[in-house]
């Protein structure tokens, strides 16, 4: 749908972020329906954007939710995702979110490590119940993605190796209070390339082999997230070739492929709205000072990621000129966008930002004591609002008894 910002803007203000869940709808029934033919499990990656009307939304289409705390498998379930539809990862689980996920009866628990074993084993059997597991396993390959988002390699803290798993799996079939269902990877996020995937896939599918030829039985092949997506020209993995690569490998297993996806369903059905503030030039360098920064969407500091920038309104193009996009924030690096040709702006025109569904929102804080922005969903054409703009009362609600 063609989404008018304009009238979102004077609606509700800027910052703003906009999704378009008709978007969302269409990402999601192409990867699931890339893997039809076999049993499938899309597990929604709430990281990318944990906005419940987000999550509620992939909810109804079928979708289960890869959670990394205890918070978002709060969220998945206040959301109306089945509990048996939940996966619970990430190396570091305290106790008492391990106990609330066993009482809330996941689909099951992702293990990182040994001592996270030891510790599950330990909680369920004092709560008197047996935890389905799964094993993140950590294949070795190189998935040429951004360092900080790769995560299949040894030197990354994610996963074991494939003997200390096959020693974890073992254990944990001997143990009355472990149930080992399912085994993870995941090598990195928005990748863009095949031939990592298939390599890591073959690799877990030996594993699968030799573990069912001592009796463990796998029913969960979870293949991990990192769809890559466009933000500027990179080409990406198709996404029925990706589902075909991961079929053939697993096709003699008899198990249920997950994929976790968060960024492919969510990234560019989101935008963030921002208005322009004031022009100003520091010798040679011109700078363009909107009204969201950094704390809004910090992938352009963090990663120095690039976000395509749209002027609405101003076709004036033969006088662009480049300019930085940058923030109110005090700070260097409270950048949205650097040495972007853009013709002469005014105190009030918009600002598009794109692809900003994944990862935006959700990595957003409150630095500055700026208020977390407003998001709004459109939706067979109408749009409405899904969360309020944080005040100053929202932000200090937790210190004022304090003072
Ligand atoms: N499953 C696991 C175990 C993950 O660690 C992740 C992402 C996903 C699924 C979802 O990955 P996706 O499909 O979205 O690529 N903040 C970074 C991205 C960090 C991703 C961390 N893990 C960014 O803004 O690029």
């Amino acid at each position: 749908m063609s989404i008018d910002f304009k009238a979102l803007a004077k609606q509700y203000g800027t910052p703003l972020f906009v999704y378009d869940f008709d978007y969302m709808t269409k990402q999601y029934n192409e990867l699931k329906d890339a893997f039809s033919g076999v049993k499938s499990l899309i597990a929604y990656a709430v990281k990318a954007n944990s906005n419940l009307s987000v999550i509620s939304h992939f909810g109804k289409l079928g979708s289960g939710a890869d959670c990394v705390s205890i918070g978002e498998v709060q969220r998945a379930l206040s959301a109306g995702i089945d509990n048996y539809k939940i996966i619970f990862s990430g190396v570091g689980k305290r106790d008492d979110e391990i106990k609330d996920a066993l009482e809330a009866n996941i689909l099951m628990l992702n293990l990182e490590s040994e001592a996270e074993m030891r510790h599950v084993e330990s909680v369920a059997k004092r709560e008197g119940k047996v935890a389905r597991i799964s094993i993140r396993v950590n294949p070795n390959v190189d998935p040429k993605t951004h360092p900080y988002i790769s995560t299949g390699l040894h030197e990354n803290k994610f996963g074991v190796e494939i003997d200390m798993a096959k020693r974890m799996y073992i254990y944990a079939k001997n143990s009355k209070w472990l149930d080992p269902v399912g085994i993870h990877f995941h090598i990195g996020s928005q990748l863009t390339e095949l031939s990592p995937i298939k390599e890591a896939v073959e690799i877990i599918a030996n594993l699968v082999r030799s573990l069912k030829a001592i009796n463990i039985d796998i029913r969960f092949f979870d293949v991990g997230g990192g769809l890559g997506v466009v933000y500027d020209k990179e080409s990406l993995i198709n996404t029925y070739e990706y589902a075909e690569t991961i079929k053939e490998a697993t096709k003699d297993l008899d198990v249920t492929i997950v994929c976790e996806p968060g960024r492919f369903l969510t990234a560019n059905g989101g935008w963030l709205i921002t208005s322009v503030l004031y022009e100003k030039v520091n010798g040679d360098k011109r700078f363009v000072i909107v009204d969201a920064a950094m704390n809004d969407l910090i992938r352009p500091s963090l990663y120095k990621a690039y976000h395509k920038v749209e002027l609405l309104d101003n076709e004036n193009t033969k006088e662009s000129l480049k300019a930085d996009i940058v923030g109110p924030i005090c700070e260097s690096g409270d950048w949205l966008a650097k040495d972007l040709l853009l013709p002469p702006t005014k105190s009030g025109d918009l600002i598009v930002i794109h692809s900003a569904g994944a990862y935006g929102f959700t990595m957003a804080s409150n630095y500055n004591t700026r208020g977390r922005a407003a998001e709004v969903a459109c939706e067979g054409g109408k749009c409405r609002k899904i969360r309020d703009r944080e005040n100053f009362e929202d932000q200090i609600r937790l210190e004022k008894a304090y003072l």
